[in-house]
């Protein structure tokens, strides 16, 4: 059996770094060399060969996650006096494109076991705040009649897609994937980005699949990936992009204010080696959260992200929760001791309903979140990354059982 003892560390361990080879870099070189480094034939080559991996029929390439949520909700129709009901354990990503759109994000608490999206607070918040008037659902305060709901795979686990779908049917709702996390996840087998809903994918660099920055938006619905691929690019005609090549045309018509949202070739070409290993970079996360399980195993003041039945996790995030009565020291001195044994971490996610912004603007109130609440001062994102060593992974155990020992109640 291999000791516990692991030395500390002597250099500082990064708590995400991209998985970058060679093949990444002579295929952005061969971009780089060929005269055409902006939106084209690798962009289109990488929407082709991302949708039929995630097995969708359109995928429209983007330079953020954000900008495939955004167009998302404007293709959807989302806009002024709407309501969108979404997670507040997530990034301000998420809920600011509704802001975009002079919308309003309406909050909803979390599921206590994976920190997604509940469906069952969804139906309460429902059935409390909205009443049917004039054909739609309305807030009983507001008046803003709600659109959307913004389901987010929270660290690469899926959602509980069934209920919340089933929700969204019933209240003739649209639903837009926030899968920033989720590639590739999948329920019973199905892969998010194709149960049916029009989902937004990120490849920032602490992605899974990353193109440093960049976003890819999937949809079966050819309209739905028309209007997207329109206002990405300003909102002019077909092909725009191609105005400057041999064979494009330099007419062009501008039929809506659309957004400059679209992704390089550099990038596009990036994203297509990462396609390529993306199952293998997942495989490593996965064998990385197996190693922090286990070594977590005896440790009593450490709580493990749990998995449910059925999931494939994209294993984006390992988001651990300590067991705060067991100790006397809080979330930020572990933090720091995790810092001084040389460990980089970051906690995912300040809910946004405290953030000074949402908090301002619609007065929520403490406690209305009792879950997100109670878990946050928990929550501590370890690295996991497919550049990680074993011994890389060892040093973080190590560093966790020795911060335990020394502060356990
Ligand atoms: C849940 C969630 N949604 C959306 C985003 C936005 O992604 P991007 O940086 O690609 O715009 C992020 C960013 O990490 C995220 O965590």
């Amino acid at each position: 059996m291999k000791s516990l003892v692991v030395p500390r560390r002597d250099t500082h361990l990064p708590f995400a770094l991209p998985d970058i080879t060679d093949e990444e870099i002579r295929a952005v070189t061969a971009v780089l060399r060929s005269g055409w480094i902006t939106t084209g034939p690798e962009v289109k080559a990488f929407e082709e060969e991302f949708a039929r991996y995630i097995g969708v029929r359109h995928a429209v390439a983007v330079n953020s996650c954000t900008a495939a949520l955004h167009l998302a909700l404007e293709a959807l129709g989302v806009g002024e006096g709407d309501e969108v009901l979404t997670s507040t354990v997530t990034f301000t990503a998420t809920a600011e494109v509704a802001e975009y759109l002079g919308a309003r994000s309406r909050f909803v608490d979390v599921e206590r076991d994976t920190l997604n999206l509940s469906p069952d607070r969804v139906r309460d918040v429902i059935a409390r705040e909205y009443a049917r008037r004039d054909g739609a659902w309305r807030h009983r305060d507001t008046g803003g009649r709600l659109r959307a709901i913004v389901p987010v795979h929270y660290a690469g686990h899926p959602c509980d897609m069934h209920a919340l779908l089933t929700i969204a049917a019933e209240y003739e709702l649209k639903v837009v994937d926030d899968a920033a996390h989720a590639l590739p996840a999948s329920i019973e087998g199905r892969r998010i980005g194709a149960l049916g809903c029009p989902t937004a994918f990120s490849f920032y660099a602490t992605k899974t699949l990353t193109t440093a920055e960049g976003g890819m938006f999937c949809t079966d619905d050819e309209a739905l990936a028309e209007r997207v691929r329109l206002m990405s690019l300003h909102g002019i005609s077909r092909d725009a992009w191609k105005r400057y090549a041999a064979d494009g045309s330099w007419f062009y018509e501008v039929v809506e204010p659309g957004y400059k949202y679209n992704l390089t070739d550099i990038a596009g070409a990036l994203g297509r080696v990462q396609l390529r290993r993306v199952e293998g970079m997942r495989d490593r996360r996965q064998a990385i959260a197996a190693a922090y399980d286990r070594g977590f195993a005896s440790l009593p003041e450490v709580e493990v992200p749990r998995v449910r039945e059925g999931i494939a996790h994209a294993w984006h995030l390992y988001p651990m929760r300590l067991c705060l009565d067991r100790l006397s020291i809080d979330r930020g001195r572990f933090m720091e001791e995790l810092r001084r044994r040389q460990v980089g971490a970051s906690v995912h996610f300040i809910p946004l309903h405290q953030q000074p912004f949402y908090s301002r603007r619609y007065g929520y109130r403490s406690n209305s979140f009792p879950v997100a609440e109670q878990e946050y001062p928990r929550l501590v994102s370890l690295p996991i990354y497919s550049r990680m060593s074993d011994e890389d992974v060892e040093s973080v155990v190590a560093a966790i059982a020795e911060i335990v020992q020394e502060f356990r109640t």
